[in-house]
């Protein structure tokens, strides 16, 4: 059945328009341009207002681990609405908490067995520093507030989390943000001058790590938060033993390992969770997103027996809390995600075809834009350079041109959906959803093949075209 009859688009447009103010969004890129409306979707792929269909590699937004349009996932949320809409966590318990938290310490390394819920990454990230915080206060550590992350790495917009995102852009405008964060390398190989000595490298990083905690003071350092794979600069994996080493590091300072699995959770990576993959166990592990698939906001703070210690006698507590944080609809759509992936193999299947969408990607290397393939899991990038034989960057210009001027286009004409980001070095960021198999790396594969294609071509173009008008005194392109 076609879609277009149930949707007024112009006045959906227009609406959008006047009222609607679109996350991260250049709101003035729409003014004359129609704004893409989602309508609908089905497994890999969704539907526009027009019924045009689209590719989803990018799973939403790192978030619809089993794919949309799901009956199962839809009805657990109705039958929990139906039965007890909401209620707070708030000095009460419910079902669908209680046993999404017990389900999760299961899951979960270690003694990570204490869920603090929360509505999203964000918040999980932010009430991680507050527990930091507070954890310290009451055993007599109070001066260790502050917390160490990575450059490029975006962990949340709240004024905290945003403190713990190490993307200049993104502070700026917002300073000054929440005392105490500092930022150290992250594991960018491909951009590193030691990038092709693996043991040379994660030496430099982990000294880097350990030099500013003592810069820092070691007895004011709450917690090192890091990504499994750091997502923004484009799926920066840990060089082998990085994880073990910043563990030693952040015990020998008596400082909280933080893994903010956001992103890397919930079979990502083919595992329940990032730490698994890369065998390290942190003393908090903050997630989302692909929690309950999407179907339902949703997010945690992970952690292991020691921090709740503090708060388990006498009048204590930790002061901290969201209303709709551990909803029970969203509880119980997380517990029918995590019956789902079990009872389908969701993680096997990730371990099982993981080569064959690196393999199909790592194909395109031929093309003259492609400069590196990296990843783990349904979890990849591929950043694109002005020569993959020098690896020189592109200007900010054409970095500006290619994602937005012509790639962003190119891929929705094409029915891709997946992501141009350029918060780092320009990438293509792919993370479809985990029910994907060889059809959809196939298609995945084809249009980008065309569409790189087309922009190497163009890219060439506008050399020749600036080349010119170098030599008339026009624009340099370099
Ligand atoms: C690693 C990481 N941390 C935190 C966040 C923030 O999550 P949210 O957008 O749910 O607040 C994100 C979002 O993409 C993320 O990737």
């Amino acid at each position: 059945m076609s879609n277009t009859a149930h949707y007024d688009i112009d006045d959906l447009n227009e609406k959008a328009r006047r009222h609607l103010w679109m996350h991260f969004t250049r709101l003035g890129a729409y003014a004359t341009k129609e704004i893409p409306i989602m309508t609908r979707g089905e497994g890999c792929y969704l539907w526009d207002a027009h019924d045009k269909r689209y590719l989803d590699a990018l799973s939403g937004l790192f978030t619809v681990q089993l794919g949309h349009g799901r009956h199962d996932l839809a009805q657990a949320a109705a039958a929990q609405a139906e039965t007890l809409e909401y209620f707070p966590i708030w000095s009460y318990g419910h079902p669908p908490a209680i046993e999404l938290a017990a389900k999760l310490a299961e899951l979960a390394p270690g003694d990570l067995n204490r869920v603090f819920f929360t509505t999203g990454g964000s918040e999980a990230v932010e009430s991680a520093w507050k527990l930091a915080r507070q954890y310290f206060r009451a055993k007599g550590e109070g001066q260790r507030y502050k917390v160490i992350s990575r450059e490029t790495a975006y962990h949340g917009t709240t004024l905290g989390a945003l403190a713990i995102t190490g993307i200049p852009s993104l502070r700026t405008p917002f300073e000054p943000l929440t005392p105490g964060a500092s930022h150290v390398p992250n594991t960018n190989r491909y951009r590193h001058p030691l990038g092709q000595d693996e043991v040379a490298f994660c030496d430099w990083l982990v000294e880097g790590i350990e030099d500013r905690i003592l810069w820092e003071g070691p007895e004011t350092v709450a917690a090192v938060y890091l990504e499994p794979v750091q997502n923004a600069g484009g799926c920066f994996v840990p060089p082998e033993g990085y994880f073990r080493r910043v563990r030693e590091v952040c015990d020998k300072y008596g400082v909280l390992l933080v893994s903010d699995e956001v992103i890397c959770a919930f079979g990502r990576l083919g595992e329940w969770f990032g730490a698994q993959r890369y065998d390290y166990l942190p003393d908090i592990i903050t997630c989302a997103k692909g929690l309950t698939s999407g179907y339902s906001p949703l997010g945690a703070v992970i952690c292991r027996d020691h921090l709740a210690e503090p708060f388990l006698d006498g009048t204590s507590s930790f002061l901290h809390g969201i209303t709709f944080g551990g909803h029970p609809v969203s509880c119980a759509v997380g517990l029918k995600n995590i019956e789902i992936m079990e009872s389908e193999g969701t993680l096997a299947h990730v371990r099982a075809h993981e080569a064959g969408f690196r393999e199909r990607i790592e194909g395109l290397r031929d093309i003259p834009i492609v400069g590196d393939v990296r990843g783990a899991g349904y979890f990849l990038a591929l950043e694109l350079v002005a020569d993959p034989e020098t690896e020189a960057h592109f200007t900010n210009e054409e970095s500006e041109e290619i994602l937005r001027g012509v790639l962003s286009p190119a891929f929705f004409e094409a029915g891709l959906i997946c992501r141009a980001d350029d918060r780092g070095d320009p990438v293509v960021q792919l993370s479809p959803p985990l029910i994907a198999g060889d059809q959809q790396f196939d298609e995945i594969e084809s249009i980008l093949r065309t569409t790189l294609t087309d922009a190497s071509r163009h890219l060439r173009r506008s050399h020749s075209v600036a080349g010119a008008d170098r030599r008339e005194g026009g624009k340099e392109w370099s």
